[in-house]
């Protein structure tokens, strides 16, 4: 496996590539869901690339850029245990500028649910993944259905821009018990993890409903919530896959997310229905 942390030589090794590129961008602290990501890049493409960079430009003043859990030996095992081909792993310095152009999330995608609490968060994201796009030329790029709303917005960049890229969703990987896996969940105390249980069990009473008929997403939402009482839930939304809200549970063509703080923790879970 190569390392790579500088961009110039990142694209000097891009232009010797032949066969097909999967791309894997993460910021580090790797766990299942991730390797789900490696290993579904590694079955579609001759050569994988993961990125490992704490981007400090969708974090939000006030939030979690500098605790964030940072465990770069540990990270760089698992991609070589996973037979990832490079590894880039740049400083903020290397990646930015000052005074730079940006990309802007949507105006209204961009600012509900996760965007009406983090505004600009979005920015940031779709900022960072634009430039390794450009750097790494990715034929396929995975992301994990966890973030469904970063998955959306990073479809539409794709295509509103007229990107060469594949944009290809892997689904959440759990805990035994329900959790899903997420970088941050090293910040939950043993107390907190049974309290953030709540957010998938409140999910899995919305599938249960709708096997068994109910498509009303009031009903539903009052329901979840009782689930989750008394952890203080942030949004419990209904859309379709195109991101608009949704009255009515429609099949095969809903999503429905889920936020809650469990302590100083931001927690987002969601399912596919
Ligand atoms: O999902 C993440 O880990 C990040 O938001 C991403 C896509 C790597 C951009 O920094």
């Amino acid at each position: 496996m190569m390392v790579i942390s500088s961009p110039q030589e990142l694209q000097v090794w891009r232009r010797s590539q032949r066969g097909s590129v999967g791309f894997v961008p993460t910021m580090g602290a790797l766990h299942m869901g991730h390797i789900a990501l490696i290993e579904a890049a590694k079955v579609r493409n001759d050569t994988v690339v993961v990125s490992i960079f704490v981007n400090p430009t969708q974090f939000l003043e006030g939030e979690d850029l500098l605790r964030y859990p940072r465990k770069y030996e540990a990270d760089e095992r698992i991609c070589r245990l996973g037979g990832v081909d490079v590894l880039y792993f740049p400083s903020a310095e290397a990646m930015y500028g000052l005074d730079e152009v940006r990309v802007c999330a949507p105006d209204v995608r961009g600012y509900i649910l996760e965007g009406a609490s983090r505004p600009g968060h979005f920015d940031g994201v779709l900022t960072v993944v634009m430039k390794l796009f450009n750097l790494v030329r990715p034929d396929q790029a995975y992301f994990g259905r966890k973030d469904a709303q970063q998955l959306s917005l990073i479809t539409q960049m794709v295509r509103d821009f007229f990107m060469d890229v594949e944009i290809v969703p892997i689904d959440t990987v759990r805990e035994k018990e329900g959790l899903a896996l997420s970088s941050r969940n090293v910040y939950l105390s043993p107390q907190e993890r049974e309290e953030a249980l709540k957010l998938s069990r409140a999910l899995k009473r919305c599938a249960k409903l709708m096997i068994q008929g109910e498509r009303r997403t009031s009903v539903i939402q009052a329901q979840m919530r009782d689930v989750c009482a008394p952890l203080h839930v942030n949004y419990i939304a209904f859309v379709n896959r195109a991101f608009k809200p949704l009255e009515l549970l429609e099949p095969q063509n809903t999503i429905v997310l889920i936020s809650a703080n469990v302590g100083s923790t931001h927690l987002i879970d969601n399912i596919w229905l």
